[in-house]
């Protein structure tokens, strides 16, 4: 797309959808392969694997550039998006790129659990030692970086507990110091903060979530800066990192109603978030846009939006009596992931190392498309029903 000034919610009805890729069709149509056929061996030989270059399945085809090109647009900045089979892939094979034995990795407390499990298990089996960070450390990570620290990692909001990192001030410091900056930026996904814009230089999104938005497909993506882009997108050739066309096409389908369903969401959530904390039964809310969530002015200050996910204290609640109230929802799934569009609850358990948990007894909340009254009503029952 020609680079006039065109605003993100166009940006996601237009991105990748070069005439070049889509022909005569609204939409770039899948396109299946594994084998590439040549016109001669001369022809063969020329040809160098990357966007727009048919090489083989490997290396995708319009259907995979056509999402690459649309995320890649969404982040001022970025030099390229390479795609995986799920957005844990996207963290490990990104922190493969960046790290070696000997290596340390500052990564904060409130990490996406299998990606702690990744650093505690298998980089620390390869000589790569995590160390973890409290996650509103903000400039003070300075005092935190030492002579083997070669990568920095950020996700804000956390996991399950929600603080709202201090990005730009992380990432300032880092880039002072040389240090790489990653962030894990499911929740709130470029439309609302956009990474590379605020000093990151890897954006990472399990889109999975909101970019699918249907809970039908996985997959998982990296837009970096032309310093990062091209190892990051050669490591992930060399490890096979590959992404059938079916789930990048759905992909790139859920990426043109994302903002629609985004602005849902945030209503719904807010909705829900402002009616639990008048409730006698609910302690602390955990959603970035309310005063009381930790880091909420890194929110109030850095983002354009919030999106459907966020955590309250059942007050004096053990791990049974949150079970009892999320079995007795009946609009509520029950399981992991998030981000499509239906609702989801769970009762999660922080683990932390270095910091404290801002509120203990959580329940963690995904206000999916309902109509938000239904949900709140199904809330109320449940909540009506405990006895603590
Ligand atoms: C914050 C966050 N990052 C990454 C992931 C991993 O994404 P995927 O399930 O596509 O591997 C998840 C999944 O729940 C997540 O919540």
């Amino acid at each position: 797309m020609n680079q006039r000034r065109i605003r993100p919610g166009t940006r996601l009805v237009e991105g990748g959808r070069r005439k070049a890729w889509r022909g005569k069709l609204v939409n770039v149509p899948v396109e299946r392969t594994s084998t590439v056929l040549f016109d001669s061996v001369a022809d063969m030989k020329r040809s160098r694997a990357g966007l727009g270059v048919y090489s083989y399945g490997l290396q995708g085809t319009a259907t995979h550039w056509a999402l690459s090109e649309a995320l890649t647009e969404l982040e001022p900045g970025a030099a390229g998006t390479a795609l995986y089979p799920s957005g844990l892939a996207a963290i490990t094979s990104t922190l493969l790129s960046l790290l070696k034995p000997g290596d340390e990795l500052l990564v904060p407390d409130n990490i996406y659990g299998p990606t702690r499990h990744f650093c505690d298990a298998f980089l620390k089996q390869h000589g790569i030692t995590t160390r973890y960070y409290d996650p509103l450390v903000g400039e003070d990570i300075a005092g935190l970086i030492g002579p083997d620290t070669r990568a920095i990692m950020l996700e804000s909001p956390g996991s399950l507990t929600m603080e709202i990192q201090d990005v730009p001030g992380i990432c300032a410091v880092a880039r002072d110091r040389g240090v790489p900056t990653l962030i894990d930026n499911t929740w709130a996904t470029p439309l609302l903060f956009p990474a590379i814009a605020a000093g990151v230089d890897i954006t990472i999104l399990a889109a999975t979530k909101y970019v699918g938005g249907h809970a039908d497909v996985m997959l998982g993506t990296v837009t970096a800066t032309a310093e990062h882009f091209d190892r990051i997108q050669r490591l992930s050739w060399d490890l096979g990192q590959a992404v059938s066309a079916d789930d990048a096409w759905l992909c790139s389908r859920g990426l043109r109603t994302m903002a629609l369903r985004l602005k849902q969401h945030e209503a719904s959530a807010l909705k829900v978030a402002n009616w639990l904390k008048l409730r006698s039964e609910v302690g602390t809310v955990l959603h970035p846009a309310l005063l009381e969530c930790p880091g909420h002015d890194h929110w109030t200050r850095d983002f354009k939006g919030s999106s459907g996910l966020f955590s309250f204290e059942l007050k004096g609640a053990n791990a049974t009596a949150r079970a009892t109230f999320v079995d007795r929802l009946e609009l509520f799934g029950i399981g992991y992931s998030w981000g499509g569009f239906e609702s989801l609850a769970i009762p999660v358990e922080p683990v932390r190392t270095v910091s404290k948990a801002p509120a203990s007894n959580l329940i963690r909340l995904h206000i999916g498309l309902e109509d938000v009254d239904d949900l709140i009503e199904d809330l109320d029952r449940s909540l009506r029903k405990l006895q603590l």
